[in-house]
């Protein structure tokens, strides 16, 4: 069966001080909830700091991003061995990322590919737009999201990864989408692709997470969702108790 995740992306917050006393407040909360696969993803320049924060513990690093090429002239890039060693995770095509770095289906494609060239566990986030789901292309959109991330990848390779659906106009607005609407998308339209793409049961080993506005309150009516297998957490995992209460909660 699928481990559930809750994936915390701390996004450009906290200092290298602040991100080491969160892992370990965090730490001492949730050291023992080994049935949930608890991931941490500071800012670069606290990885270092928070790796040593977490050392010998079950709870994982991640990066916020990675670049794809693994050396060259890529002024304030980051690269798969620079992170291989340092973390085993990575978030690849966040919506902010592709909203204010210009990162595009293509670029979200071949940063997959490095990630699991170094052994990185790629958390690829897919989502769509206020206008695009007001319209009605959610399903459509999303889908070739997740065919674009996906393409020239095995079988094998994408059971590797995990996709979190993170509806633009739910990130960070404290608007969750229903738990209803969130199923409808990782099912429906996520699951669904991969399962056209794979066969049913690679689909049915890929883990799907939901994103946009999570928290202790409303974790439990998403995580009783068949096909969502955990969350990727902005605001609430910057709060040591709101995040232990979803890892507890799952
Ligand atoms: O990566 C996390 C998401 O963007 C969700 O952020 O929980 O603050 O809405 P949020």
């Amino acid at each position: 069966m699928r481990t559930p995740m809750m994936a915390g992306n701390w996004k450009m917050n906290k200092t290298i001080a602040e991100a080491v006393e969160l892992a370990r407040s965090i730490r001492a909360q949730v050291e023992g909830f080994s049935s949930v696969e608890r991931v941490l993803c500071p800012a670069f320049v606290c990885l270092p700091a928070v790796a040593e924060a977490l050392q010998g513990s079950t709870i994982a690093l991640g990066a916020q991003n990675m670049h794809w090429a693994d050396s060259g002239a890529y002024t304030g890039e980051v690269s798969g061995p620079m992170l291989q060693g340092l973390v085993s995770h990575v978030i690849i095509g966040h919506s902010e990322r592709r909203q204010y770095f210009a990162e595009t289906d293509e670029t979200v494609n071949q940063k997959i590919h490095a990630a699991l060239r170094h052994g990185l566990t790629p958390i690829v986030c897919v989502g769509e737009s206020l206008a695009q789901n007001e319209a009605g292309e959610t399903h459509e959109f999303v889908g070739g999201q997740v065919r674009a991330a996906l393409a020239g990848l095995e079988a094998e390779q994408v059971q590797r990864i995990i996709i979190a659906y993170e509806p633009i106009w739910a990130i960070g607005t404290g608007k969750a989408a229903t738990a209803e609407q969130a199923q409808a998308i990782c099912g429906g339209t996520v699951r669904a692709t991969l399962a056209e793409l794979y066969g049913d049961p690679v689909a049915q080993q890929v883990r799907v997470l939901y994103g946009g506005s999570t928290n202790q309150n409303n974790i439990r009516e998403i995580m009783e969702q068949p096909d969502i297998d955990g969350a990727l957490i902005g605001g609430a995992s910057l709060q040591a108790d709101n995040y232990s209460n979803m890892v507890r909660i799952t």
